[in-house]
């Protein structure tokens, strides 16, 4: 592949609804981090681009959830995440906002340019509307059942449990997230982009420019989209946050975020080139420039199909090389889920870990998702620091520096003989820049990684099997070759560690004295630390980790875990407002009694119903209850419940039911019997 003459790298823009978790670190932002900082090494002119995502149901849900405005909110973590990525040194040229007027300016500047084109398709339809709220419902605002999967927590826009892309119509039992409530359909106007038209050009421009450069993993999902066919896709929305749309007759309208959210990708350069005296254009227009989207696998779709479909129908723009999505992230078992605080947290990272931020960095890049899914454990990080970092890398350079200390005040000592094993390990300085090279340029970096630590195996490996803390005395010239060998390996390490540890790669080049020397082109060279150079003093530039700080990141997980149902009820999905208010009275008036199931049976020729006999101290009681679809009879057995004892009786299918045991839903409508923590007297009363 030629070099293009410029490079314009992407992240995906974080929506600002939350802080930043080891997932997003691992999909999108290390990778990229990555990729620059090599280019950059290799002084090729790349501009790295990013911001805060600060519009869509994202935003305002989360407001609604803390009880703030939806400014309030994106100025909240957009400080908060520009300040975690900073930490981890991702080294973006410009961490934008799509709040900014420059950002609303350059999108509706794009609307506008596709609609005089008369790319949209402009029409009216019935959509959802929560009559209540007094609101359209799109994308998050409305979930219900998956018609692929039937997971029971799809949003109008994406089921986030198997990928696909939907639309509210999709939906089974579609539900408010507002008002938890069933929506009717109202009439309401926008602007479609009718992206079946482009499907033969995408399809050719897939295969014929994208095939061969793309991961199995994205070319997978571009391939399926296709086979599915592509459909129309409304570019506006019926909502008050977002960036108006620019037309007459458009009150109350915005753009759909995933609209706007990607153009300010474009905005961000245009921020960045106006406070650098450059040319935004160049990154954007310009034929010889390479445009590289960073992305997790939730975002596929959205920058190798409908994007590519936006900068075509402009016609202006250049379109992706690549886009190197990752998959997903595990965190011990489960899915990372920021409504269910199943995470690890950066900014919570920092305060517990300080100042070892590329250990972070360096366990997720191991354990990177580059062609699956994988998992975070903190067993493994413990590991993978103690072993690799610290016994290894760590290790090698701690000798190195401490013996040059020792024996040669600091001073590089002459390498003379070198016997057949010198150069050997010689000779893997190269052979190990150039492996990494190739494995950069192809978007491998889990792989580059390993060998670079490659490199630190062989030195730390040389060291070991040649002894020179043994041989001082006795052969003062042999330790001064094998001591010159592992300083010019620790160089290399130097360097060349630079896109992946950039912090310790600092450290190191600190510790020997080669500040001015860290050029990716010397890389390679077994001359770097040439005579009369003196090195530092040494410093450690990793430390284990015990036992004891693992054991508190895991229990801080299980806590998540125990409280996790509860805390469901704060997740941005079905929550149902809270209800008429009632008086003291009425509440004491219900007798709410604890008792214990002695007998359960499902009532025959139904599906939802069991038959219950109760044990409430004083005399026994029969309840009918439609929850046959999530207890098995068994499990209720010897159960203590929460009964109303004084609702009036019902008969249901010929069965005289008394009273109801109470139950807890959850937004999934999932239930759970109430019950004591301990076994209490059964007619104990509850209030
Ligand atoms: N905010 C989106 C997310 O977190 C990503 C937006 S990427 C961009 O999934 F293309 F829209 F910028
Ligand atoms: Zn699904």
């Amino acid at each position: 592949m030629s070099q293009p003459k410029r490079y314009t790298v992407t992240a995906a823009l974080p929506y600002a609804n939350g802080p930043v978790h080891i997932g997003h670190l691992a999909g999108a932002y290390i990778p990229a981090d990555v990729f620059v900082r090599y280019q950059r090494a290799r002084k090729r002119d790349v501009l790295f681009v990013c911001g805060s995502d600060e519009h869509g149901a994202a935003i305002t849900l989360r407001a609604k959830k803390e009880g703030i405005s939806p400014q309030a909110i994106i100025d909240k973590y957009h400080h908060l995440i520009k300040e975690s990525f900073e930490a981890f040194g991702i080294s973006f040229d410009i961490y934008h906002r799509t709040s900014d007027p420059l950002h609303h300016e350059t999108s509706q500047e794009f609307f506008k340019n596709l609609s005089e084109k008369g790319v949209f398709v402009e029409r009216e339809s019935e959509q959802f509307y929560d009559e209540s709220h007094q609101q359209f419902l799109a994308d998050r605002y409305i979930t219900g059942t998956c018609p692929k999967c039937r997971y029971e927590a799809a949003y109008g826009d994406q089921c986030e449990k198997c990928g696909s892309s939907l639309s509210p119509n999709d939906l089974l039992e579609p539900k408010s997230t507002l008002s938890g409530q069933t929506p009717v359909l109202k009439k309401t106007k926008h602007w479609y982009l009718p992206m079946n038209h482009y499907e033969e050009w995408l399809k050719w421009w897939i295969i014929n420019e994208q095939k061969d450069s793309l991961k199995a993993n994205v070319y997978g999902q571009c391939r399926s989209w296709l086979e599915q066919g592509l459909h129309e896709r409304a570019m506006t929305r019926d909502l008050d946050w977002g960036v108006k749309v620019p037309l007459p007759n458009a009150e109350g309208k915005v753009l759909y975020v995933w609209l706007d959210a990607p153009i300010g990708y474009i905005s961000a350069t245009k921020a960045w080139a106006q406070s650098h005296q450059k040319n935004w254009q160049d990154y954007w227009k310009s034929p010889d420039t390479h445009l590289i989207h960073f992305i997790g696998k939730d975002n596929i779709v959205f920058h190798s199909i409908i994007f590519p479909i936006i900068l075509k129908a402009h016609g202006e723009y250049i379109l992706p090389k690549n886009v190197p999505a990752n998959e997903f992230l595990n965190l011990e078992g489960n899915k990372i889920s920021t409504s269910r605080n199943w995470a690890v947290w950066l900014h919570e990272y920092m305060q517990d870990f300080p100042n070892q931020n590329d250990v972070l960095r360096y366990v997720l890049m191991a354990i990177a998702p580059e062609t699956k899914d994988s998992e975070f454990t903190w067993k493994d990080f413990q590991t993978r620091n103690n072993s690799e970092l610290v016994a290894t890398l760590g290790n090698f350079i701690n000798r190195t520096v401490v013996l040059t200390n020792k024996y040669f005040e600091g001073y590089v000592p002459v390498r003379k003989d070198c016997t057949v094993l010198e150069n050997k390990v010689l000779a893997s300085i190269a052979e190990q820049k150039s492996k990494i090279e190739s494995l950069l340029e192809h978007y491998k970096f889990r792989e580059a990684l390993y060998e670079l630590m490659e490199l630190a195996r062989i030195g730390n490996k040389y060291l070991a099997d040649t002894e020179p803390w043994k041989l001082f005395k006795q052969d003062p010239d042999l330790v001064k070759t094998i001591l010159n060998v592992a300083l010019q390996i620790s160089a290399n390490l130097a360097i060349l560690m630079q896109p992946f540890l950039p912090q310790t790669a600092q450290k190191l080049a600190k510790m020997l004295q080669m500040e001015s020397l860290m050029d990716w082109e010397k890389a390679g060279e077994t001359e770097i630390l040439k005579n009369p150079h003196c090195i530092g003093k040494e410093e450690l530039l990793f430390s284990k980790i015990e036992d004891a700080a693992i054991e508190v990141q895991v229990q801080k997980l299980n806590a998540t875990k125990h409280t996790s149902n509860t805390n469901l009820s704060a997740s941005e999905s079905v929550l149902k407002p809270v209800k008429t208010e009632v008086s003291f009275e009425q509440f004491t008036s219900m007798d709410i009694r604890i008792a214990t199931v002695k007998e359960a049976q499902k009532v025959p020729k139904t599906q939802k119903l069991l038959r219950i006999t109760l044990d409430l101290g004083l005399e026994e009681r029969t309840v009918v209850s439609g929850i046959a679809e999530f207890f098995e009879p068994e499990q209720l057995v010897g159960k203590q419940v929460c009964y109303l004892a004084n609702l009036a009786p019902r008969i249901i299918k010929g069965i005289a039911s008394q009273g109801m045991i109470l139950m807890a839903e959850d937004p999934q409508g999932q239930l759970y019997l109430l019950a004591p923590q301990i076994a209490i007297a059964n007619g104990s009363l509850v209030g």
